[in-house]
């Protein structure tokens, strides 16, 4: 799966989206560490804080199918280069420290980050390492 089928995906998952209150669509897509790909769209309910995100739409298919580590994550919004928000930046950080962050704003039109550039000096697994409960990712 090369970058540009993962940008089609993110584009094609944004038509999903359900957004009747605010009307902004969000697709993405992601390549796991295990060659499988999995998208998401942003989802909107009326009382407003069960409302989830594209991106934790796809990490959370994908954890819970069984794979383990994103590699990559495609991300197109409505505005021109919609950038992760800071709750989807720390879920990414739980499942891959070197997360690759495609923005999208068209096919031919995108951006490329770290993980580590969108949030550094991250608070992650290894922190709690030292405790007891201390059993999450690296
Ligand atoms: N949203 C996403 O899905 N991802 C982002 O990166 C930014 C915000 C959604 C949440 C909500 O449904 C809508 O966009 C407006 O905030």
């Amino acid at each position: 799966m090369d970058e540009k089928k993962l940008i089609k995906k993110a584009l094609e998952a944004k038509e999903n989206a359900y957004v009747p209150y605010s009307n902004f669509h969000v697709g993405a897509a992601i390549l796991t560490e295990d060659g499988k790909v999995y998208t998401g769209c942003n989802i909107e309910i009326a009382s407003y804080s069960p409302t989830i995100c594209a991106e934790r739409t796809a990490v959370f298919k994908a954890i819970s199918e069984g794979s383990k580590k994103v590699k990559t994550i495609a991300i197109a919004g409505e505005s021109e280069f919609t950038y992760p928000c800071g709750v989807c930046r720390q879920v990414l950080r739980e499942f891959g420290q070197d997360v690759k962050i495609i923005i999208v704003n068209s096919e031919d039109d995108y951006r490329e980050h770290t993980l580590e550039e969108l949030l550094p000096y991250s608070f992650g697994p290894k922190d709690l390492k030292k405790t007891e409960s201390g059993e999450g990712n690296v």
